[in-house]
């Protein structure tokens, strides 16, 4: 009962309270917020993540209008389940360029971190245009109205713009030549290597929707296609010395 008698003297003397309130608040605020000062980042550089594409970012654009994070998480857990259902857990890296990141907090459908490459672009437009036709139990709606609408990425090269404000790398050769590269990646027939040189030649150029104009379900398919795979994880070692 001493320690608790001892307690009492600071239970019953205010000011000893506040004294003693603060000095426990502030030794717990140094332990916290001291070794942040100290790393020079707490987001582990990773090779292979490199801004969005012109294209995959008005792709993202939709899917942020659309609400698919409403339905859809973007972040795999490192629980066994997850990996073994999704793959490899999400890194911190591979959600740094995204202003704002689309971890979602509510999974309707799957996790979406890694779909990229997981099914055809035929497939996505199928399962857009009329979900049940390939998933008969789902709930998804559907998005055929996508690929009736055209765009011309006019816009794109501002938001890519106003991404840099933020610490996105895009170059302003990346800026200035966004229009014809948001073009390029969705018509294998043009000359796309401009787009390569500056996005890298692992970047998907298709015709994702099958059909001769752009749509937002070109934008939105080679945003989904790209998703999870820009880090190699067959090469990828976690950085020990963190
Ligand atoms: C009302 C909730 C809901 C919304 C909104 C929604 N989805 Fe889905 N989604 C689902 C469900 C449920 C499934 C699982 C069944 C299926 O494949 O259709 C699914 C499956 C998917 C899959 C297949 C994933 C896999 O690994 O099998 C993709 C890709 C997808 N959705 C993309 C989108 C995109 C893009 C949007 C926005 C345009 C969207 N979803 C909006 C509920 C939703």
């Amino acid at each position: 009962m001493a320690i608790l008698d001892k307690h009492k003297i600071l239970e019953t003397n205010a000011t000893l309270l506040l004294i003693f309130s603060f000095l426990v608040v502030t030794i717990g605020g140094i332990v916290q917020i001291a070794p942040l000062f100290y790393l020079e980042n707490t987001i582990e550089k990773v090779e292979g993540m490199r801004p969005y594409t012109p294209l995959e970012m008005a792709g993202r654009e939709i899917y942020i209008r659309e609400g698919c994070y409403v339905c859809h998480s973007q972040m795999i857990r490192p629980m066994r389940d997850e990996v073994e259902r999704y793959g490899h857990y999400s890194l911190a890296a591979e959600s740094m360029y995204d202003h704002p990141f689309q971890w979602g907090s509510k999974r309707t459908g799957p996790d979406l971190a890694r779909v990229g490459g997981r099914y055809s672009d035929d497939w996505h437009v199928d399962h857009m245009r009329d979900p049940q036709s390939v998933v008969p139990e789902s709930v998804m709606p559907k998005y055929g109205f996508l690929e009736k609408k055209r765009i011309d990425g006019k816009y794109i090269g501002d938001i890519m713009a106003t991404n840099a404000i933020v610490g996105v790398p895009y170059t302003e050769d990346m800026i200035a030549n966004a229009q014809a590269d948001f073009a390029a990646q969705a018509d294998p027939d043009s000359d796309y290597d401009g787009l390569l040189e500056r996005y890298g030649d692992k970047v998907n150029v298709r015709n994702f929707d099958g059909q001769p104009a752009i749509t937002e379900a070109d934008a939105l398919i080679a945003y989904l296609q790209m998703l999870g795979t820009l880090v190699d994880f067959s090469t990828f070692t976690p950085d020990a010395s963190r």
